[in-house]
């Protein structure tokens, strides 16, 4: 594996499928009430720019029962604040920690930390790409699912930072993955293209969640404004309109297939409240993987095994 998770695109097949099997493994022996505490002794720092429950909660949890120690770094209680630049906190901060994950606006202040920095950076959300949320994801369908192959993937709503890193997952593992948003919100064509998404027959793109959604064995949605786009909300809720996930919309859907939102979620926007409050619901599994998910992704960083 690479130095940082900035993108799905770090990773190889072979990554992933060491990241499942391992967050799988620590699930299962921390019911058992089997600690593993790889990394004792180990610290990550924490710089979220953006407001989080599950990452953040799942980064420090996910540290501390590993047996090492989480360090929230507030921008506004630290020289970032006060323009220090990206580059020199990166080297000092690797000089006392073992690990950085970062939730930031622009992409590239993750780039400029992965590259000044000596320690591994992970990106927590930014613009353009969610990658842990992906990996926790994946790891909730292979739970219900027996696995990703031959399971078909359907996107519905906003071309965001959790649909490109869905993009980029379908990339790398080759999944079969529709992604259905209205005219002008779709993937950003550099999205697809860095992905090299265009040239595979099994990503598909189309404006038509009706369509989309036929057979799928997964319906995943997300929030129609992303953090820093709330000022957009009221005129994306009338282009949306089509594209929430109700009792309508997953009858086109085969009779078992998961709904899935990576939450917060809006009632009675993206998704209706029957459905949100379904009692088979997976994004409570969702929820949870996270915590088992970057438990194998920081062991995997600090420790290079
Ligand atoms: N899914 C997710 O990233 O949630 P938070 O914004 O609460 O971290
Ligand atoms: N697309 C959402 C995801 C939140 C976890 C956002 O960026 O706000």
């Amino acid at each position: 594996m690479k130095k940082d998770l900035l993108s799905l695109l770090d990773l190889e097949k072979e990554d992933f499928e060491i990241l499942f099997k391992r967050a799988g493994q620590l699930k299962e022996r921390y019911a058992k009430g089997i600690l593993d505490k790889l990394l004792t002794g180990k610290t990550l720092g924490l710089i979220f720019d953006k407001k989080s429950t599950r990452t953040r909660v799942a980064f420090e949890t996910a540290m501390i029962q590993l047996g090492g120690h989480p360090i929230y770094i507030s921008t506004q209680d630290t020289q970032i604040s006060r323009n220090e630049p990206a580059k020199d906190t990166a080297r000092v901060l690797s000089r006392y920690m073992d690990c950085l994950a970062m939730r930031t606006f622009d992409h590239s202040l993750v780039e400029e930390f992965a590259e000044a920095s000596t320690i591994p950076v992970i990106n927590a959300l930014t613009d353009s790409f969610h990658p842990c949320q992906i990996l926790s994801d994946l790891m909730t369908i292979i739970e219900h699912k027996g696995g990703y192959e031959g399971v078909k993937i359907v996107w519905v709503g906003d071309g965001n930072n959790v649909a490109n890193s869905w993009v980029n997952a379908a990339a790398v593992l080759d999944l079969d993955l529709t992604v259905a948003c209205p005219d002008g919100y779709g993937i950003d064509p550099d999205i697809i293209k860095a992905a090299s998404a265009d040239k595979n027959p099994r990503i598909r793109f189309t404006h038509d969640p009706k369509e989309a959604v036929r057979h799928a064995d997964v319906v995943y949605t997300d929030v129609w404004a992303s953090m820093g786009n709330e000022a957009e909300l009221s005129g994306r809720i009338k282009v949306f309109q089509d594209f929430q996930v109700n009792k309508a919309l997953l009858s086109l859907a085969k009779k078992d297939a998961l709904v899935m939102h990576c939450l917060p979620a809006h009632r009675g926007e993206e998704i209706s409240e029957e459905v949100l409050e379904d009692k088979n619901a997976v994004f409570w599994d969702q929820a949870e993987n996270k915590r088992h998910m970057h438990k194998a992704i920081l062991e995997k960083l600090i420790l290079k095994n």
